[in-house]
């Protein structure tokens, strides 16, 4: 079954660039910066993994000819990671250094764990040539912790996220407390060491707290920033935004949404309700 676009639209700006490029003007008229995701996984054929990457090529010129603040974010699978590391690497680099071109960040997500190892391999070697490039860390990985330390040694930047993929309790904390723990401690070691953080998180208790901590610490503005996912928590991006803190909203567009739309369901149990609703409507 073909799930219909109206379902994800609260999540997925659209399945056009123009339509990613005007929920990101409405954005920038609060105040508030957008990342753009054109969506797509697990590509696992060379000619679709080298479309994705000239699609984000041409992004990035779009954004330079419109004068956007917009930054990009790209899913290694999507330019190769599941068919070849070592293709996944040069598309990667192509991406960055067109994005280095034109002043634009490229932050990559942090897909399941079976990408971990070669996401943050790549990572490490962009960051090595170009400095406009962070990575995702999921806090639920029983591993982050280690490789938050091996980034802040390196002087890189991440976005500290929770995690959104099903992983075995081998791998990942399955009490949400022990994964709230992990990314308190995670958010708070980059702030102090003074290496660059998107807070990634809808959690407000997570949120008031770090920004008791950047305030006690007289953490400078120019050291984090917080994110949000488009059409989550749309009140607390304004106040934030309103406040004066750097936002930034994570807006996903393209044909290929399901796979995204879907963690967003399974996130939260009166997403499947609605959609419930709405597919027993029709
Ligand atoms: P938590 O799940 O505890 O939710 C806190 C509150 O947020 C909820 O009480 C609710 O109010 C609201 N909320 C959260 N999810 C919701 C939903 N789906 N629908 C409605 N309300 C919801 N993951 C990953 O594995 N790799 C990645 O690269 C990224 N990238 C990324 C970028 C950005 C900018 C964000 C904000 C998140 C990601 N994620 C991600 C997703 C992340 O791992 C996580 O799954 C979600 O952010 C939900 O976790 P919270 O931190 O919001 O906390």
């Amino acid at each position: 079954m073909k799930f219909p676009l109206f379902l994800a639209r609260r999540f997925v700006a659209g399945e056009h660039l123009q339509d990613a490029l005007r929920v990101a003007r409405e954005f920038k008229a609060k105040a508030i910066f957008v990342t753009l995701d054109h969506l797509g996984e697990d590509v696992t054929n060379r000619q679709k993994a080298r479309r994705a990457t000239a699609v984000y090529l041409h992004i990035l010129d779009v954004l330079h000819r419109e004068r956007s603040q917009a930054d990009i974010s790209i899913k290694l699978s999507q330019i190769g990671l599941a068919l070849d590391k070592k293709l996944a690497l040069q598309h990667a680099m192509q991406i960055v250094q067109r994005g280095k071109r034109y002043g634009v960040m490229v932050e990559i997500d942090m897909e399941s764990s079976r990408y971990t190892d070669d996401t943050l391999d790549i990572f490490f070697r962009l960051m090595k040539k170009h400095k406009n490039t962070m990575v995702a860390l999921q806090a639920y990985l029983h591993r982050s912790m280690d490789d938050a330390v091996q980034i802040v040694k390196r002087r890189g930047a991440i976005r500290l996220v929770k995690g959104g993929y099903k992983e075995p309790p081998t791998l990942a904390f399955k009490k949400k407390e022990d994964t709230n723990k992990n990314y308190r401690k995670i958010m708070k070691l980059f702030l102090k060491k003074g290496r660059f953080l998107a807070i990634a998180t809808h959690d407000e208790k997570i949120v008031r707290e770090a920004q008791s901590f950047i305030k006690k610490n007289k953490i400078s503005t120019k050291k984090y920033m917080f994110q949000m996912l488009y059409g989550i928590r749309r009140d607390l991006q304004e106040e934030l935004a309103r406040e004066g803190y750097h936002v930034r909203v994570y807006v996903p567009y393209g044909t290929e949404w399901f796979p995204y739309y879907w963690r967003r369901i399974r996130e939260r149990k009166e997403n499947f309700f609605f959609v419930l609703r709405h597919l027993f409507r029709r």
